[in-house]
């Protein structure tokens, strides 16, 4: 696919571009920061596009005039509690959102997009619960998540990455991506985090919030990992199993 990738200069971005390429897909790099980019970086991207992930419009033309099937979003950071400035990042989730719609109506065909986002807002067991509700870190993402929950697949084929804390196995971008990182590591499900266990959940008062405790390190997960499973489900286009869906993960190391 012809991807616009946006936050190509940060953590997620960075690794975003080496494992895209490992999967075929050609990439037009959107950045605000264009003297961040590396020569190498430059040599792997088809274009690169400068602007604001806050300015849509921008971000529409972009999509348009390069003609991409599928957009991933990996720009701003979300507020870790609701104590800290949300900063621009629901303003990037809403410009891109919005930028990817209306492109996907223009061009009569749904642009496959996918954002990053966080453990909080998948199920929690006590439905109709997010995790978020109980442990209240990361706000920004459950009025995200209320935004796009109400585009139809026909107008825009989205997928949540609900992201808990993602370590990096190499310091620095891999190119070739590293072929001992793969999305064969992990156990991927939509909606609700694969293999959480209930056991404390009927604790009365605090047994939620015990259950979230106890557990949400075991779904801290490799980048790169991550990255190769989003660069991997773009090559099903629109027939990906995670269209409308959260997308929650556990590394396969962390079964027992
Ligand atoms: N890393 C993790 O462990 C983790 C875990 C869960 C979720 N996530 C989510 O993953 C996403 C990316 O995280 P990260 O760790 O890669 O963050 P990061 O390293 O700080 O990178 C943020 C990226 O966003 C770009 N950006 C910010 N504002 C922008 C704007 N207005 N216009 C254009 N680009 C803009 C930055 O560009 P500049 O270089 O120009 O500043 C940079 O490329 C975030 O949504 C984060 O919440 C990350």
């Amino acid at each position: 696919m012809k991807v616009l990738l946006l936050g190509v200069t940060g953590n997620v971005g960075s690794r975003l571009l080496p494992a895209l390429i490992a999967h075929k897909h050609q990439i037009v790099g959107y950045v605000r920061s264009p003297n961040k980019l590396s020569a190498q970086v430059k040599s792997n991207l088809d274009s690169i596009v400068v602007g604001s992930a806050t300015d849509s419009a921008a971000i529409k033309a972009a999509i348009l005039i390069h003609n991409c099937d599928a957009v991933v979003n990996a720009a701003g950071v979300a507020a870790k509690t609701p104590f800290h400035s949300a900063g621009d990042f629901p303003a990037i989730f809403a410009a891109v959102v919005k930028a990817a719609t209306e492109a996907g109506r223009e061009r009569k065909a749904p642009i496959r997009c996918w954002l990053m986002s966080g453990f909080g807002i998948l199920d929690h067991p006590k439905k109709p619960h997010l995790f978020v509700d109980y442990i209240p870190l990361f706000p920004t993402h459950k009025p995200n998540y209320q935004l796009i929950k109400s585009y139809a697949a026909d107008d825009l084929a989205w997928s949540l990455f609900c992201a808990n804390e993602l370590i990096p196995k190499y310091d620095t971008p891999q190119y070739p991506a590293p072929a001992d990182c793969s999305a064969n590591n992990l156990v991927v499900q939509a909606d609700s985090p694969p293999a959480w266990s209930n056991k404390f959940c009927k604790i009365p008062l605090i047994g939620g919030y015990l259950n979230v405790m106890a557990q949400a390190q075991e779904y801290f997960a490799v980048l790169e990992n991550i990255v190769d499973m989003i660069a991997a489900d773009l090559e099903k286009g629109l027939n990906s199993e995670y269209v409308g869906k959260r997308v929650g993960v556990k590394e396969k190391s962390k079964f027992q």
